[in-house]
């Protein structure tokens, strides 16, 4: 159902890698919301995801950057500045990825190298991208940023390694940056902890199955899909949602404030 709650909004969307990805279930949303972007991802990714699809569907243009170069950073907003015809209202970064998980170096015995960079890709890359479009004044006033992260950062999941590190810090980024965003230029900035999803980040982590529906017996909603992360997203990029910022907002179906279900009892009963 679409309600016309971005219409006239431009913004930039990362992260859309195929269609399972929560950046690209946002962005088929945000158009359905009268929303118009710009499609950005990491240039590898270009070759091996299906964005150009998403572009073809959503009438967007795709402007590759690395989020961890600050000059592909500073090109993408000058960029989708100009393909826009005018400042931006709305961001999504929705960028993760651990070498040491890829490469299945445990929690203890992580390769520093592989930690640097994961942190790189996966937590700083928010600030350098809210300091590009702090520092080239991109942003209208009640704009909305938003990144996405997981409870690993408050509670120990012992599969998801040093990416807990990196969502904490990311969850960090989003308060301080979001006081001199909110101070100076009238722009929110929060993060979603979103339930575990199954997408091509999500289903790296060790132990992903059993993670997953450990989650949904124990959320009195279920599991929040990729899509109720999109509908979540629109109404944060809204103007219904003017004066939430420098928040981390849980969308688990009630899994962060539940000790434990019937369903888990029930298991452990038998
Ligand atoms: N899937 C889950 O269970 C889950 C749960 C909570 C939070 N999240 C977070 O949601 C976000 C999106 O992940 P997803 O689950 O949709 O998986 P995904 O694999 O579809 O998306 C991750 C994206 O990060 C991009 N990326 C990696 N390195 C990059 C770089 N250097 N520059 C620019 N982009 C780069 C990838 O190309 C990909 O598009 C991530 O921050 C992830 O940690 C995922």
């Amino acid at each position: 159902m679409a309600y016309d709650l971005l219409k006239g909004k431009k913004g930039i969307i990362f992260g859309a890698l195929d269609e399972n990805s929560i950046a690209w279930k946002t962005a088929e949303s945000v158009h359905a919301e009268g929303g118009t972007f710009v499609l950005s991802n990491a240039p590898i990714a270009m070759r091996m995801g299906q964005i150009k699809d998403l572009a073809a569907k959503t009438g967007s243009q795709i402007v590759p950057a690395d989020a961890t170069s600050e000059d592909d950073l500073n090109a993408l907003i000058a960029k989708s500045m100009e393909i826009l015809g005018g400042k931006l209202d709305f961001v999504l970064h929705s960028i993760g990825m651990s070498v040491n998980v890829r490469k299945g170096r445990h929690y203890t015995d992580e390769k520093y190298d592989f930690t640097a960079k994961g942190w790189d890709v996966s937590a700083l890359s928010f600030h350098k991208v809210m300091q590009s479009l702090y520092k080239a004044d991109a942003m209208n006033e009640w704009g909305s940023i938003v990144a996405l992260t997981y409870m690993a950062a408050q509670r120990v999941f012992p599969d998801y390694n040093d990416m807990a590190d990196n969502k904490a810090y990311l969850e960090s980024v989003a308060r301080s940056f979001g006081y001199f965003f909110g101070k100076e230029k009238k722009v929110r900035v929060n993060t979603i902890s979103q339930s575990p999803t199954p997408t091509t980040a999500g289903q790296g982590v060790k132990g992903f199955d059993g993670f997953i529906s450990y989650a949904e017996k124990m959320s009195p909603l279920g599991n929040a899909t990729a899509q109720d992360c999109a509908d979540y997203t629109v109404s944060l990029f809204s103007d219904l949602t003017r004066k939430v910022t420098m928040q981390n907002l849980f969308h688990d179906g009630g899994f962060s404030s539940t000790g434990v279900s019937q369903e888990v009892i029930d298991y452990f009963s038998k």
